[in-house]
């Protein structure tokens, strides 16, 4: 068996099978990218995208607003498909790999792709979506994402793509900012062995908005009636097969997608065309080495920015096969991963540490039996990974023989931006790498002066930023400036970091008020807004504690509403986890209630969370003298203490601090 990584002292490299094989092999491409970042990227626009019109002008910057390919014209559908039909158009492009034991797996070529993403280009277009318009797309993990996708990049409409999994408000929001008039949605899909319905979700955070369309996928064999319904693909099957690919300009917006900030309320992140297709193209080229036989699988949902670039964008870019599949890692039982993996050979295997987590926690012969030599790269995303999941990951999934590629990047950043590539290594557990060839990134103080090699601040990226950066706020310029602009010419990330003397970047986490969930970013501010609006509830405070799967899971500490009492009991803890479900959707669950009568604030009335947080991780709080109520500590910290082994609910955990478990119950 091929061994693509060797040890050399505590590091592993890549082995002279993996260079041979390697994309890019040579370390001097980094000192060479940064001498001139512009000329570097201009060249892979160059090389890896087929342009309608070259572009006049690499890079203007007119901070904090910046333009890659100014003048330059494409289309990304044709891109992704048209390009590959002559040499590919009979290769498989999408694998689906659907719940249901023995329900048939859904294999498309790049033609068949081709056929039905133009075809139902027509029908949007047959529905009045012209270039411009956002088409809100609400589906689970079904081949129709990435139809409905493309379809809406062929004729320059821009998909604001919700989490399936979200719920009616967190839709209906984000419907409302774009104006959505179409959506598209499914009746629903299947998981750990049930139909779970969607349509219903959609049909209630449509209302009142926009939509004068919904397009329904059928899935599950649900009846959906009435005038403003149409099935996606009895609609597709009638439209024409013929579709010109609009010719977009590479500023053109061509995607939204929300995601949480420090303030309530989700952003509309708006990625562009041709820049976010030259580092979506060359991340995955380069990051997973994808060749012409490659198959890759990338476990996000679409509805987060890694199901975009990483499960269609970036692998149809290049040519390659790329695997979805629907339902859970843990069923019919937790062998389900590995036994896709050794069915359809998969190559590069792109996963988040909150998975590896789970799966270590269950018996090794689940995985011990599947055949995963087909493996070359490893890939993980989303949140910090430690030692013990890299480790377990390496051995177990890669069999000692595969690199692992940790890749730090964002929703914003489009595409991966901190990582080593295979070719080139080192492969350090818990240290992301380095910046991608082409991007700088310093840690600076909070005055944005750049710190000492090896001091842990914030994470900032220098310009010329990265072509697959956001472009702004959807609708709110105000928003834009004050989250990623505090340093003025740099890019704050909002994450902590620390970059040693050989320009190997370790992430601390990120030093807002955003908390990583199972690998899904939640703010706190827009779960505390969620609780907040139930009706037996005066205010709230929710913080993040360290979990031994899911990374971190929120905790609210809850003031009643005067009337209801001290101590609402279970029933309405779990009123309030059936809130969040409704209003935000069950991944913002929180892990645990406590019921307070105040929270501790500064006068000026600032919730002070450091405190809570303290109190949680059995620490002294300090700074309690800049407080209104210190007698709230006491009192939170008595209510804390006694619940440890004691509270009841429906959600059974571990919290780790320190490397000492300390349980927290839940039953
Ligand atoms: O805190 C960092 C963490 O995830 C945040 C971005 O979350 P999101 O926009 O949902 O995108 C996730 C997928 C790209 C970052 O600010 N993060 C992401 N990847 C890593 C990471 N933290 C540490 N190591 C990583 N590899």
């Amino acid at each position: 068996m091929v061994k693509y990584v060797v040890k050399k002292g505590d590091k592993y490299w890549p082995s002279a099978e993996m260079k041979k094989i390697a994309w890019v092999s040579d370390e001097k491409i980094y000192a060479k990218a940064l001498k001139n970042p512009v000329k570097f990227w201009e060249g892979l626009a160059d090389e890896g995208i087929d342009w309608d019109k070259k572009w006049d002008v690499g890079y203007e910057e007119k901070l904090p607003y910046f333009k890659w390919f100014k003048g330059g014209k494409l289309n990304f559908s044709y891109n992704c498909l048209d390009r590959h039909l002559d040499e590919r158009g009979d290769k498989i492009a999408l694998t689906f790999v659907p719940e249901p034991v023995g329900e048939k797996v859904v294999k498309l070529t790049y033609k068949e792709l081709h056929e039905k993403v133009c075809k139902f280009a027509n029908v949007l277009q047959g529905l009045g979506v012209k270039k411009g318009d956002v088409v809100s797309i609400y589906l689970p993990m079904v081949p129709e994402a990435v139809i409905a996708m493309l379809a809406c990049t062929r004729i320059g409409a821009i998909h604001s793509v919700v989490f399936s999994a979200f719920a009616v408000d967190a839709l209906k929001k984000r419907i409302e900012d774009g104006k959505a008039k179409v959506l598209i949605t499914a009746d629903g899909y299947y998981r750990r062995g049930k139909k779970v319905v969607l349509i219903d979700k959609a049909i209630e955070g449509s209302k009142g908005t926009t939509i004068k369309k919904i397009l329904v996928v059928n899935r599950i064999g649900k009846k959906v009636s009435g005038r403003k319904f149409l099935d996606f693909n009895k609609e597709l099957e009638k439209a024409d097969a013929e579709c010109k690919a609009v010719s977009m300009k590479s500023e053109d917006p061509m995607f939204i997608l929300y995601t949480s900030g420090t303030t309530g309320k989700p952003k509309g992140v708006i990625h562009d065309t041709g820049g976010y297709a030259v580092q979506a193209y060359w991340t995955a080229k380069w990051d997973f080495n994808l060749h012409d036989d490659d198959v890759m699988w990338c476990t996000a949902d679409v509805g987060w920015i890694t199901g975009h670039t990483y499960v269609f964008y970036g692998p149809l870019l290049n040519g390659s096969s790329t695997l979805i599949y629907e339902g859970s890692p843990d069923f019919p039982d937790t062998s389900r991963w590995w036994k896709i993996i050794e069915k359809n050979k998969v190559t590069a295997f792109y996963t988040a540490p909150t998975a590896i987590r789970m799966f270590m926690r269950n018996p090794e012969k689940m995985i011990k039996g599947c055949d995963l030599s087909s493996l070359r790269v490893l890939g993980s995303v989303g949140e910090p990974i430690d030692n013990d999941a890299w480790n377990w990951y390496f051995e177990k999934v890669g069999g000692g023989r595969c690199p692992i590629i940790d890749t730090w990047w964002q929703t914003e950043t489009g595409g991966t931006l901190i990582t080593a590539l295979p070719g080139i290594g080192p492969f350090i557990p818990t240290v992301a790498g380095k910046s991608f060839p082409g991007v700088d990134h310093i840690i600076v103080d909070h005055k944005g002066k750049e710190k000492k090699k090896g001091e842990l601040g914030f994470l900032v990226q220098k310009s010329p930023f990265a072509p697959g950066m956001l472009h702004g706020v959807y609708k709110n310029h105000k928003k834009y400036v004050e989250t990623y602009w505090r340093f003025k010419k740099y890019y704050d990330t909002s994450d902590g970091a620390i970059l040693n003397k050989e320009g190997f970047i370790r992430i601390t986490g990120r030093t807002d008020d955003v908390m990583k969930v199972a690998g899904h970013r939640l703010a706190t501010a827009e779960l505390e807004d969620s609780i907040n609006g139930h009706k037996k509830v005066n205010e709230c405070a929710v913080v993040p504690i360290p979990h031994e799967v899911k990374g971190q899971v929120p905790v609210a500490f809850v003031v009643l509403s005067s009337g209801s009492g001290n101590d609402g009991g279970e029933a309405l803890k779990k009123d309030i986890i059936m809130h969040v479900d409704k209003t935000l959707g069950p991944t913002a669950r929180p892990a645990m209630i406590y019921y307070v009568k105040d929270l501790p604030k500064t006068r000026s009335g600032k919730i002070m969370r450091r405190i809570l947080k303290s109190l949680l991780a059995k620490e002294e709080p300090k700074g309690l003298m800049t407080l209104v109520n210190p007698s709230s500590v006491e009192e939170i910290k008595g209510i804390v203490e006694s619940s440890v082994g004691k509270e009841k609910g429906n959600v059974k955990k571990k919290v780790v601090k320190d490397k000492k478990k300390v349980v927290e119950s839940k039953k």
